[in-house]
């Protein structure tokens, strides 16, 4: 059985979608065994509390730089025996000490469709936001490999989503979420527990 380290900053609506998926008995092989947030206070760690499952805060603005705060990020990880960990709204770039420590053990979800949108500073809402000046007619969301590049990690799932006149950045949020990520997010981790995806030439290859 996979240990499953969840990464959360915030609500926590991808960490219920792991629970839930979880609970009807959707990720074979793998156990969601601990949160970790990077803010205090994050209704995510309230959501792990909720379903029995270890919180721990470790807060981003404690550490002086992201290096620092990278080796503490590993150390937990490791002391937590770690084997995918989960990206689920965690608003924190950690370094390549934690990537290599976890080659393709790390995901992430994202708001958008990957290439579109994203990088640094494409985060949350501002990602919905850019959407809708740019005028896309079709959005989405991505789960990827977590690797030294943000965002540039080999693309395990994708799934679109359209974007409907008068959508505020908020609404295009929910409807990504509720269509996109949600589903997709579970979907790559039961994968991963199941070791269902391999990266060929630099392509993420599910091998379902
Ligand atoms: C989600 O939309 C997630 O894709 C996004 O933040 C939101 C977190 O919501 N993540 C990123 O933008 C990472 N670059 P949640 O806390 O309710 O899961």
């Amino acid at each position: 059985m996979k240990n499953i380290v969840v990464l959360v900053s915030g609500g926590g609506t991808n960490l219920q979608a792991l629970i839930d998926a979880e609970k009807r008995g959707e990720i074979e092989g793998g156990k969601i065994t601990c949160v970790i947030s990077s803010k205090e206070g994050a209704y995510a760690l309230e959501r792990a509390a909720q379903n029995g499952i270890k919180g721990i805060v470790l807060p981003r603005k404690d550490y002086a730089d992201s290096h620092a705060y990278s080796k503490a990020m590993l150390d937990t990880l490791k002391a937590e025996n770690a084997d995918i960990i989960v990206y689920a709204g965690f608003m924190t770039i950690l370094d390549e000490q934690v990537c290599r420590a976890y080659p393709y053990k790390m995901v992430n979800v994202h708001p958008a469709l990957i290439p579109s949108f994203c990088g640094k500073g494409y985060y949350g809402l501002k990602v919905h936001e850019e959407a809708l000046a740019r005028g896309v007619k079709v959005t989405g969301a991505t789960v990827h490999f977590v690797t030294e590049v943000c965002d540039g990690g080999p693309i395990i799932l994708q799934k679109a989503v359209e974007v409907k006149n008068g959508d505020t950045p908020e609404v295009l949020q929910r409807r990504v979420m509720e269509q996109a990520e949600w589903k997709i997010l579970p979907h790559a981790v039961s994968l991963l527990c199941r070791d269902k995806v391999k990266v060929v030439d630099g392509v993420a290859v599910v091998d379902e």
